[in-house]
This record gives structure tokens, sequence and C-alpha cells, in this order.
């Protein structure tokens, strides 16, 4: 049993409760590799922002926990290298299917863990969701739950439809759970492509899909109900059409690739909504810089030369969330 105390990490408790009273958002990128997690870190850092590190179970798959957990560590130490005296980190397990792996990320020094029962019923979600809130809070590590589903894919969960959360549920939940903050569903989705062409607008001048607006209300009745209680957004990326646009001139093929408005991100962060999930963003942002590497120097093999542009692009997508978006910045 490692406690994250001991690696100089946070739980999402302290975060949360500030992040509400001065209306930002804390932000969370999932990261697997190195260059992800500098970048994060060196945003972080630079801005002064709390940051919440997310492994999802993909992640832990792709790049080993026992790894993925030293990496978090050592962040606490290259943030402080970086003249961050008072590192405020998170490391969460993201979209924890299980009650077997949420133990698992506790025992092993994560600090936050997702129990990702959304897909269930309601009562098994519940049942769920307490057995690792009983579970985690032993040890003082924060739990986030989900109600409702998001359309796309939630790892490996695929539903065709988006399941609005119903706010009549919500004081019920969170009560019999225990759960430290809730994520909900109100039109955001996983990936690149959050809606379908039929459910967009497209802007006559520029050709590009116009995404149909988030379930404000949905979010409002939500705090109404829950007032003061963290609220999270999955599936929050704007999907840059600069990156889709370098992507597609260099190789690649995202036809009609849509996110959310950062318009809209910025007025859920001054809400009740304290942890925004950012992935595929910065999926988008490393992919450009390695295939405008690859084409403007075909004859390039040292991974640093194309791996290093992609970090340089990822830090200045993490600064411009941290800053323009969740408004995290100074914060810690
Ligand atoms: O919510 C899903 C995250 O973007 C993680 O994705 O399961 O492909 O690592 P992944
Ligand atoms: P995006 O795919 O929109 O980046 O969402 C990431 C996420 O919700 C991770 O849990
Ligand atoms: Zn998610």
């Amino acid at each position: 049993m490692v406690s994250y105390k001991e690696l100089g990490l946070v739980n999402t408790r302290e975060m949360f409760a500030k992040a509400i009273k001065g209306g930002y958002a804390i932000p969370a990128f999932n990261f697997n590799n190195m260059e992800q997690l500098q970048a994060i870190i060196k945003a972080a850092a630079d801005t002064k922002s709390p940051v919440i590190l997310q492994v999802s179970k993909g992640a832990r798959n792709y790049a080993n926990q026992t790894l993925l957990r030293y990496m978090a560590q050592g962040a606490v130490e290259y943030a402080k290298e970086l003249g961050w005296e008072n590192p405020q980190i998170c490391l969460h397990l993201d979209h924890g299917d299980s009650f077997e792996l949420c133990k698992s990320c506790v025992d092993f020094g994560f600090s936050s863990v997702m129990i990702d029962a959304s897909s269930l019923p309601y009562e098994e979600n519940i049942a769920l969701t307490k057995k690792v809130v009983d579970y985690a809070h032993q040890y003082d590590v924060t739990v986030e739950a989900e109600l409702g589903v998001l359309a796309g894919v939630e790892d490996e969960v695929q539903s065709e439809e988006s399941h609005y959360t119903k706010p009549e549920e919500v004081i019920d939940f969170a009560t019999r759970t225990g759960c430290d903050s809730l994520a909900i569903s109100i039109g955001t989705s996983h990936g690149a492509y959050k809606f379908k062409p039929e459910q967009c607008t497209r802007d006559p001048k520029t050709g590009r899909l116009v995404p149909p607006p988030l379930a404000f209300d949905v979010l409002d009745a939500v705090m109404e109900k829950l007032p003061g209680f963290p609220i999270v957004l999955h599936g929050s990326s704007s999907v840059p059409q600069e990156y889709v646009d370098i992507i597609n001139a260099n190789g690649g093929k995202l036809p009609d690739a849509v996110g959310i408005p950062e318009e809209q991100l910025r007025k859920a962060a001054k809400s009740a909504v304290c942890k925004i999930n950012i992935d595929s963003d910065s999926r988008l942002a490393f992919t450009a810089a390695v295939r405008k590497v690859f084409a403007e120097k075909p004859a390039e093999f040292d991974p640093r030369k194309y791996c290093g542009p992609a970090r340089d692009l990822m830090y200045e997508l993490y600064k411009h969330k941290i800053i323009n978006v969740l408004g995290s910045d100074g914060k810690a």
C-alpha cells in the first residue's frame, strides 16, 4: 500500500472547493507518454495552475501502471525543479470500470479515482459507486461518479444515444453513494467527432460544422438540486480546427471532426463545473506536429525531432486551455 500523500500528490477535495468558490475549473488532462506529461507539468508550473493527471484503463494497458505511477511521482519533482514550490497535482483514474481496478489504484498511490458505472442500471450504479467510495475514503482518496450516458465511445462502452443526466436523480445518487464529484451528461462526448453532421448546421463561409449548444438547462437544474456540489464534464475537447487542418494537409483524414466550442466551456467553468476533461485535443496537437515534420523533413528519423515539436505544441495547447478556457492560472 502506497499513500499518495507520500508521493507529494493531492486529492481533489480542496481543489474543487476553491474552484467552485473562485468560478474556474481544474484541467484534467489524460497522459500516457513522457512528452504529454512534460508538457502538462510545464504548462501547469508556468501558469501556477492546479492540475489533474488522468490515467485511463487504456493508458494503463498501453504504458504500464507501475511506470505511469512513477512518472506522476517524478512529475511532482519536475514541477518543483521548474520553480513551482508547492505543486497541486492530483493523480486520477479516468473511467474506472470495476471495484478491483479502483482499489488497485487507491492501493498504488492514486489520489483520486473515477468509478464509471453510468452504463449500469441506476441501483447498480449506486451500489458499485458506494462500494468504491467506502474503500477509497478510508485512505482519503476522492471519488468521481457518473450519472447519465455520454454519446460516443466511453473507453470500451459504446452508446448510440446520449442520455442527459436526470436532475431529479442527483440528490438521491450523491447522498446514497457519498461520491465527491459527479460527472454529468449535457451534450459533450468523447473523441474528435462529437456530433454527427446532421446534428449541426454548417457555416456558409467556411463550410465548417457548427455544433448544437450544450444543455445548460440540465446543468442549471443539477446545480439547483445540489448547490455547491462539484460537477465534472467529460468529453470537453474543442477539436481545434487549426490542428485538424494541419493533419488533413499532411496526409491525414479527419473530415468533419468537431468539438465543443471554447466559449461554452468557459461558461461552464464559471459555474459548479470544477473539472473539465481534455484528451482528444492533445492527441490532435501531437499528431498535427508529427505529421508536419514527416511531410516537411522526410529524411528525419530521430524521434526527438518529431516528438519534441509535438511536446511544444501540446504545451501551448495546455497553457491556452488553462488561461483562456478554464481560468485556473494563478490558483495554485
Ligand atoms: O475518456 C476517454 C479518454 O479520452 C481516454 O481514452 O481509453 O483511449 O485512453 P483511452
Ligand atoms: P475528449 O475526448 O473530449 O478529450 O474527452 C476526454 C475525457 O473525457 C477523458 O475522460
Ligand atoms: Zn471521459
